[in-house]
């Protein structure tokens, strides 16, 4: 219908001139003489080779403003579809954030790290690396059923598969036989993990159940089968540095379960620090009021944040701690309130969070915007080595927000948080900070987060100079 509406008035400007230019031509050749017969017969096929070159450069003119609108159009509509339907997606690797070497000029991701590397001191009296906890090793989108992918994480290699009925599952990566990697060319049978070097199949306990050249599995075959929990979006494991077996649990976000919220999206943040750096900062209350104090388009170069224009619109936070309950000491609460100052003056959104941190890995932070937006951010940090986590935050809300504003505040929230790893990509863990009385709450926490820490759990003991081989 469209094409007709375009194509048609054109065509009948062609028909048109074609009908002037052939009773030119009749006319002409039935008046004259031979001479004056041929030329104007030549005339008017120039006249006729004219206009055919007008209607055809016209033709292409309005094909080509028909397809470019086409296009702009199609574009509109797959950046609306985009905005509207597909969650939003932001991964900053381990050098994107604060590491700026001006004297060096332009150096690479590897030789910015190697400088960081040199000159970075790491804490003195760090405390152990990896505490004991439950730690997000894949989203749940990114493990179809009947797939199966390698992570390290925790000092430790696991596989993680989903079964072909959708459970999943996480094992040792590497195969009691002879150490083949289950991740890397095994695959999922039935609700099994069979390795790819023998084609041993394990099943989600760990026990050995097939050996395909042999009649007999002998006991000791098995592999180690580690903890795991489906919860939230994300597929979670269990440490323990002495194999104790989980001492709690994390619990269901039952919105996200029954699906009352919608996913929004996810935010991805490498870093380069110790796990305990990153929770830390909650209870932090004076850093909010200066690293996170100027709106988000200010954009994340903490160097710059202090010119005028930036300061038109400020964030203001408030945060109380009201502790742990008796029954799960486990988690930590609080309550955070947010306001937007405008010019100094005018209060505007206001939004209150109940933030709950689980264990060392996992923080749940539920906000309510004017009693009608409701969502939650899951936020979860991962020690992939002893000082580099990966830091995750997923949102989901109400049917009520609409999903490009939640989109937009999430990036807000994205530029926020890049301004906390250009602190943590720098800093060294001070175990003894000098504190100002307004701070007491981090030493509060500290205490709490130390309950995570056993005697036996692991401590950096590699020097400064072997680590970050990115
Ligand atoms: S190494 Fe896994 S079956 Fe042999
Ligand atoms: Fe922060």
């Amino acid at each position: 219908m469209l094409l007709n509406t375009v194509v048609q008035p054109a065509y009948d400007v062609y028909n048109g001139m074609m009908a002037v230019v052939i009773t030119r031509a009749n006319e002409t050749s039935s008046g004259a003489n031979n001479t004056s017969s041929t030329l104007n017969q030549e005339l008017a096929m120039e006249d006729l080779q004219l206009l055919i070159l007008y209607s055809a450069l016209k033709m292409i003119l309005v094909c080509g403003i028909f397809f470019l609108g086409l296009g702009a159009l199609i574009t509109i509509l797959y950046y609306l579809y985009d905005l509207f339907f597909v969650p939003y997606e932001r991964v900053k690797r381990l050098g994107s954030i604060g590491y700026l070497n001006h004297e060096a000029g332009q150096p690479s991701k590897k030789e910015i790290a190697n400088l960081i590397r040199k000159r970075r001191k790491i804490g003195e009296d760090l405390p152990p690396v990896y505490p004991n906890g439950w730690f997000r090793l894949v989203d749940s989108l990114q493990l179809k059923k009947g797939e199966v992918k390698e992570v390290s994480a925790i000092g430790q290699h696991f596989a993680v598969f989903r079964t072909k009925t959708g459970k999943a599952n996480i094992l040792d990566a590497y195969c009691p036989h002879m150490g083949g990697n289950l991740a890397v060319g095994g695959h999922v049978k039935d609700e099994c993990l069979v390795c790819p070097y023998h084609g041993w199949v394990f099943s989600a306990k760990g026990e050995c159940v097939k050996i395909p050249y042999s009649d007999k599995v002998p006991s000791f075959a098995n592999t180690k089968s580690w903890p795991c929990r489906e919860v939230n979006g994300a597929i979670f494991v269990w440490y323990h540095c002495d194999g104790v077996e989980p001492e709690w649990e994390l619990p269901e976000i039952s919105e996200i379960t029954n699906r009352t919220y919608g996913y929004v999206g996810r935010i991805e943040h490498h870093v380069n620090t110790h796990i305990q750096d990153i929770p830390e900062n909650g209870s932090d209350q004076a850093h909010l009021g200066h690293v996170h104090l100027p709106h988000s388009l200010a954009g994340n170069e903490l160097s710059s944040q202090t010119t005028s224009w930036k300061k038109i619109a400020l964030h203001i936070y408030e945060v109380v701690c009201t502790g742990s309950d008796k029954d799960t000491p486990h988690i930590l609460n609080f309550d955070l309130s947010h306001v937007l100052l405008l010019f100094s003056r005018w209060k505007f959104m206001p939004i209150l969070f109940k933030v709950y941190q689980i264990g060392p890995g996992c923080v749940h932070l539920h906000f309510n915007f004017s009693m009608l937006f409701k969502g939650v951010y899951v936020h979860t940090i991962t020690p992939t080595e002893p000082l580099h986590q990966v830091v995750i935050h997923r949102c989901y809300c109400n049917w009520a927000m609409p999903k490009w504003f939640a989109r937009i505040i999430l990036h807000c929230l994205a530029v926020q948080v890049d301004r906390d790893v250009m602190i943590w990509n720098n800093k060294t863990f001070q175990p003894r900070p000098k504190l100002a009385k307004e701070d007491k709450l981090i030493a509060k926490f500290r205490r709490w987060f130390s309950q995570f820490y056993s005697e036996n759990s692991p401590r950096l003991e590699m020097k400064s100079d072997d680590m970050l081989n990115w």
